[in-house]
């Protein structure tokens, strides 16, 4: 039976933590990582129960939340997409209060960032952002962990967004200012991030220290860059506008030839899945500075850090 916490966190997007949050939940990462692979985990969330809500398809997110709990000692149900017509079948709000009455905690991966802030606002269980048209706080978290297993602290790190001003990049440049990084984005005219994206991410660099910078041109914003990010050009539910991105976005592909603007050894990152061809080459996703599958392993030690603050957090 799920016991409803006198005050809740969420994490519907990277403004629902702190700098310190941040970092905290990258530190108790680090530990279930080190324990995990020693072993086995404290039963951290025992006898807890995973809500995961899915509109759109997954692999990664459903696979590294579903383990993560039971390796936490709670169990998930997964609800695949169609299952529950959030808004359609039922209202947000209904399937809210249904959802809190059997489980202790929501993931939800949306269409719409509303979504989640209905299913948030209408729930007295902590919920996730598991992947909305605005953010993907959980990918950034465990692309950051990467990041601080070969840096350690990531104050003045800098990292080159490359692609579409999307959920990813919003998630990546709020977090990553808050932990006191140097962000760098570049898109083609039309595809910069959204205002409110950045302004909430210049509003973190004032407080972490980290900077923001937009450059158009991709070979100037990888000059000086650590680690070099791209994502899909069409997001899932943009499929209808995948033939004309390609056009728009043919010269922001992550290649040797970019590539070759950056100082050596920068490492490659990509959230995955990956379009081959597209927005990153084959040489460079399986290149030796290529670090994508490390940031898809790290998803599970995140989510994990994540659900054990949010649970601490709202007891
Ligand atoms: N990166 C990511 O969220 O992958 P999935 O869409 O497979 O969950
Ligand atoms: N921007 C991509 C990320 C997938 C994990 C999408 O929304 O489809």
């Amino acid at each position: 039976m799920t016991t409803i916490p006198a005050t809740k966190r969420d994490l519907r997007t990277s403004a629902d933590l702190s700098a310190d949050d941040a970092a905290e939940i990258l530190s108790i990462a680090r530990t279930l990582k080190r324990d995990l692979k020693a072993g086995g985990n404290e039963p951290l969330l025992k006898g807890k129960s995973l809500a995961m809500v899915f509109e759109k398809p997954s692999l990664r997110t459903r696979c590294t939340f579903e383990l993560g709990m039971v390796q936490l000692g709670g169990h998930a149900v997964y609800l695949p997409p169609n299952e529950i017509g959030l808004g359609k079948r039922e209202s947000v709000a209904d399937v809210a209060h249904c959802l809190e009455r059997w489980f202790d905690m929501i993931m939800a991966r949306t269409f719409s960032q509303k979504t989640v802030d209905e299913l948030a606002r209408h729930c007295k269980l902590p919920v996730i952002n598991a992947l909305s048209d605005y953010e993907h706080p959980c990918q950034a978290l465990a692309d950051y962990l990467k990041l601080t297993e070969h840096a350690g602290d990531l104050r003045g790190y800098n990292l080159t967004y490359i692609g579409d001003g999307n959920n990813i990049c919003h998630s990546l440049m709020h977090i990553g200012v808050m932990l006191g990084m140097n962000i760098t984005v570049s898109t083609p005219a039309g595809f910069e991030p959204a205002k409110s994206a950045v302004e909430a991410t210049l509003q973190a660099a004032s407080a972490g220290g980290g900077s923001y910078t937009y450059e158009r041109d991709p070979r100037a914003a990888v000059r000086n860059a650590q680690a070099i990010y791209t994502d899909v050009w069409a997001s899932m539910g943009q499929e209808h506008e995948a033939a004309e991105r390609e056009k728009i976005f043919a010269g922001y592909m992550v290649n040797a030839e970019l590539v070759a603007h950056a100082p050596k050894g920068a490492f490659i990152m990509h959230d995955l899945p990956a379009h081959r061809g597209s927005e990153i080459a084959a040489d460079v996703i399986d290149g030796p500075n290529s670090i994508i599958f490390d940031e898809a392993e790290n998803r599970l030690h995140a989510q994990k850090a994540v659900m054990v603050f949010l649970d601490r957090a709202s007891q």
